[in-house]
């Protein structure tokens, strides 16, 4: 197979360029792509891995009914049923009359109590400035928590890190009064947020605003520690808002392995909570909910949690934006966040967790596939490709080999700045790379890991003439399904 340099050469990255908001902008001279334009006054913003994937995945037979036969380690969702030791998963709700109307948009006072309660135990025992609901505004789901802080950001530079959590780029740019400044993370530095340069980003570009998932999406990097303090210290001595999204902020592992740790190193989480020093002064906002932690993504039930005056700014844009979460949903959210109950939900999730983690690493080991910077938070593998023989050295390739194979993992060119402009997405960063998760149960991993192991073998044997190419259209006006973040 000849060595592929450029995107016209490669049938997988022709058919993104073909899908609606992903053809390529700012080449001259500028042209309206008629497919894209038929409702007078709309553009596709481009989808995100959610959309994009689903529509090959269907193209490809996955659908509602067959996908029991599929492994989907595309999904950025941990599994919601059971797991060893955990709690008893919620399975009903009761639905009061009160509940029928509308919750404030800064949600039930309730559940803010409780939100605020599990951060002062969690991580304020002892501290003088204590959380309290004025310190919560509830959302409905993390994205719209995002788009919420969004909003309310004014004309200011706003740095975001690449590779991080996919939706940032697009919901900052949503919102045109900031300006969305991108850095890089570099695999040499383990994808690690440089606090002395960021110190230094403040002064030069007058930043203003940064958001930064901890632990990370895709890369599985944790800021923790000493460093979060030195974070923390630096948001505040330069007056910078610091938006941190701690939506995986349970899912840290011990340095040793599954097998090797004991009980008492497993039940911690990490929070820039912390490391506050004044909950109303510090300019610090942390993003977190049910669906990742408890593992319940079909609630939208999340919270923003931050200086009180960022609370009512949140609770304004919360009333043209969404209306608020849902009701019924945010009073059975109540007793889920019981310090008591948290602290089983956090123990199980980890150990759980952690022996899939090695499992995955292992099962990938074995096939010659080296993860050069594993994962130490988070559900997620960044696998780079590099070494594998072409094509499917590049993350676009790989993905549509492993749907021929019934497997979704989601390309790196997701987790790019923007890589519809790019001219030639060859040359992006991520390029090389997918996003596995380990999020589905431990079955469903084997099946993928499976089906990867039948790629490589197709690759590097038989069969390899019928790589690169044949790949099925995408189905019309495609219904996402829900199940890709
Ligand atoms: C870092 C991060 N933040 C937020 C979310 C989204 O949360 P939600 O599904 O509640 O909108 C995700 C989901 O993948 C994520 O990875």
């Amino acid at each position: 197979m000849k060595h592929m340099h450029h995107e016209s050469e490669s049938e997988a990255h022709r058919i993104f360029r073909e899908s609606a908001g992903h053809g390529p902008r700012g080449l001259v001279p500028q042209t309206v792509n008629p497919d894209e334009e038929t409702v007078p006054g709309i553009q596709h913003p481009g989808s995100t891995g959610v959309i994009y994937c689903s529509d090959r995945a269907m193209a490809n037979g996955f659908n509602y009914a067959s996908s029991h036969e599929w492994s989907n380690l595309g999904q950025g969702a941990p599994e919601a049923g059971p797991i060893p030791d955990a709690p008893e998963r919620p399975t009903t709700i009761s639905v009061s009359v009160d509940s029928l109307e509308y919750a404030p948009t800064t949600g039930v006072k309730e559940l803010r109590e409780a939100v605020a309660n599990l951060y002062n135990y969690t991580y304020r025992q002892g501290k003088e400035s204590q959380y309290t609901f004025e310190n919560v505004c509830i959302v409905p789901g993390g994205r719209a928590g995002l788009s919420r802080v969004a909003a309310v950001i004014g004309d200011v530079y706003t740095s975001y890190q690449v590779p991080d959590y996919t939706a940032y780029d697009q919901v900052l740019s949503a919102f045109r009064r900031l300006v969305p400044v991108p850095t890089t993370l570099d695999e040499e530095d383990s994808y690690h947020l440089n606090i002395e340069q960021t110190r230094k980003d403040i002064r030069s570009q007058g930043l203003q605003v940064i958001i930064a998932s901890n632990p990370r999406n895709p890369t599985g990097q944790v800021i923790r520690d000493q460093e979060l303090k030195d974070l923390v210290g630096l948001a505040r001595e330069t007056s910078t808002t610091l938006i941190l999204d701690e939506f995986y902020s349970w899912y840290i592992y011990p340095e040793q392995s599954a097998q090797n740790a004991k009980d008492e190193d497993y039940g911690r989480s990490v929070s820039s909570a912390d490391f506050i020093n004044d909950v109303n002064q510090d300019p610090i906002v942390i993003v977190d909910g049910l669906t990742k932690n408890w593992r319940l993504p079909g609630w939208r039930i999340c919270w923003v949690v931050g200086p009180k005056n960022l609370v009512t700014a949140l609770s304004q844009s919360g009333s043209f934006l969404d209306g608020g979460a849902n009701h019924p949903l945010q009073i059975a959210a109540v007793p889920l966040l019981d310090p008591e109950r948290v602290k089983r939900e956090k123990l199980s999730l980890q150990k759980h967790f952690h022996k899939k983690r090695d499992h995955v690493l292992g099962r990938l080991q074995a096939m010659n596939l080296k993860v050069r910077v594993p994962p130490r938070a988070t559900f997620y593998v960044w696998l780079d490709l590099e070494s594998l023989p072409a094509p499917i050295n590049n993350g676009l390739t790989f993905f549509e080999e492993l749907l021929k194979e019934k497997t979704i993992v989601i390309p790196g060119i997701f987790f790019d700045i923007n890589p519809s402009h790019r001219r030639n997405l060859f040359n992006s960063p991520c390029h090389h790379f997918v996003r596995l998760s380990f999020g589905p149960p431990l079955a469903d991993l084997d099946k993928g890991l499976d089906a990867i192991e039948r790629v490589l073998h197709k690759a590097r044997g038989e069969g390899r003439r019928h790589f690169g190419h044949g790949y099925k259209k995408s189905i019309d006006s495609p219904t996402a399904l829900a199940t890709f973040v």
